[in-house]
This record gives structure tokens, sequence and C-alpha cells, in this order.
């Protein structure tokens, strides 16, 4: 059985003082579980200070971004190898560093082999914006960034990764934050689907069967159960809702309770 995975993305949030107030809320409701994963994901700044703070056996942390060579003249940028220690997970290929900052991708694809290079496991995030799917064009776009993205790595390494499809006209947070759509679990069944069926043919039966695939754009509490009852959805990265402690831990607890009854099942 896969292990559930949720990660909050506090994205670019909370300075030292706000977010070790979060983590201390969520200590308070968050249990510790076998079964269920929970990643803290918030700005590189306070991953140091958190890292002291947190309870290991609770949570782990992910890095929202870093720079994919390990040690140089590089003004403003953080490494993977500096982050090593500190961090279990890097989300790579978020939508707002594809679509704000511009990263194509080759550099996405470089970020992910420095982040294995260095033992943190990449959160690999595709997904299509609101013209491409329009244009027909979901499973064009989706496919070229898991082959480009996953193109350097080997089944073993793609078998422990993680793959979260975030539709970029379904997040919440950040410019779109007025006119968002939602993701039927419909649709996000279907892309899960395919996207594994894409590990399949380039990595084969066992990389696609145990490559952990997250669903994320606008969840919350409330329909956090319709989406991790989805098939072929191990997990949820929220934005917006992680910022809020009875929206997320809400959300660990129906993780949870999921796991419990595939467990009793
Ligand atoms: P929201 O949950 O705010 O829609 O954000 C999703 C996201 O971008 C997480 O990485």
């Amino acid at each position: 059985m896969r292990k559930i995975l949720i990660v909050g993305n506090w994205k670019m949030h909370l300075n030292a003082s706000q977010a070790s107030l979060l983590l201390h809320r969520l200590h308070e409701r968050i249990k510790i579980h076998r079964d269920v994963e929970v990643v803290l994901a918030p700005s590189m700044l306070v991953l140091q200070p958190l890292s002291v703070q947190i309870d290991r056996r609770k949570f782990r942390l992910a890095t929202q971004n870093a720079f994919h060579i390990d040690e140089g003249a590089y003004t403003g940028e953080v490494s993977f190898t500096m982050l090593r220690d500190l961090v279990h997970y890097a989300i790579i290929g978020h939508s707002e560093r594809r679509h704000v900052f511009g990263e194509p991708l080759d550099l996405i694809r470089d970020k992910v082999a420095a982040a294995v290079r260095n033992e943190i496991t990449p959160i690999l995030c595709v997904g299509e914006t609101k013209t491409e799917k329009v244009a027909g064009e979901t499973e064009k776009v989706l496919h070229d960034q898991v082959v480009s993205g996953l193109s350097n790595m080997t089944a073993r390494e793609v078998a422990k990764m993680v793959i979260a499809y975030e539709p970029v006209w379904a997040i919440s947070s950040g410019s779109n934050y007025a006119h968002h759509e939602i993701a039927t679990p419909e649709q996000v069944e279907r892309v899960a689907k395919f996207i594994r069926h894409n590990i399949e043919e380039l990595y084969g039966p066992k990389a696609a069967k145990m490559v952990r695939i997250l669903y994320g754009g606008s969840s919350n509490a409330e329909n956090a159960k319709a989406y991790l009852s989805t098939p072929g959805i191990d997990g949820l990265l929220p934005g917006g809702a992680s910022l809020n402690y009875h929206e997320f831990s809400g959300m660990v607890r129906t993780a949870y309770r999921l796991q419990r009854e595939r467990i009793e099942a």
C-alpha cells in the first residue's frame, strides 16, 4: 500500500514567528500515524528554525525550490546540497515557478536530478493552464512535463518519487484567486491514470505501481475525502488551506480515517 502524503505548501507566507505559531498549533492537533506522512513546505527562510522545533515523528519538511548546481558563484541562490540534511522533499516545477518565474522544462529536469543527487525526494508538479485545457492539449502538456522532468532518472529513482497534478486553472491562491475553477474527482482520476500509464511505458510496471501521485488545486478539509478517495490519488498538496490549522489538520484527519478503513478492509 502506498502511504498517503499530505503536503502543505505555505508559498510566500508567514515569517519565522508566524510559522512557529502555526507549527505549534498543528502539533497540538496532529497525531503520529504510520501510514500517513505530513509534510510542511515553509519559505526557505524558516526551514532552519522549524527543523529545530519540529517533532520528526509527525512532520517532515520540504523546500519549495532550490538551485540545481551544488555550489558556486550564484548570488542569491540556495542549493539542494545546502538543504540535504534539512528537508526530505523538494517541490519542483510548481506552476508558479514555471509561469511566474519562467522556469523551462530543462531547468526543472536539472532540479529533479539535483534533488535526487542530494538524497532529497522530488515532488514534481505538473499541470496544464486554462488555455491549454481549452485547446485540448492537457495530455500533451502533462506528457511533456512528466517525460522531461524525469528524463535523467532510473526506474528505481522514479519509483520513490512523488508527482503532483496541479491544474493551473484550479489553483486558488495567488493570481488565480478571483476566478479559479474546481477540478472534479473524475477529471483528477483520468489524469492520474494517464500519468501512471506514462510512467509504466517509460519505467515499467513496478515504478508505475510505486510512484505516488498527489492532487493540488483548491483542496481543503471539505473536499479532501473526495480527492483522497479518487482511484490513483495518494495525497494532497494544498496551498491556501495549509495556512489554516483547522483546515490542514482536518485534511490530515481525513487521511487517517481513510487509511484506517483501507487497512481494516
Ligand atoms: P491552493 O490549494 O491554494 O489552490 O494551491 C494549490 C497549490 O498551488 C499548492 O502547491
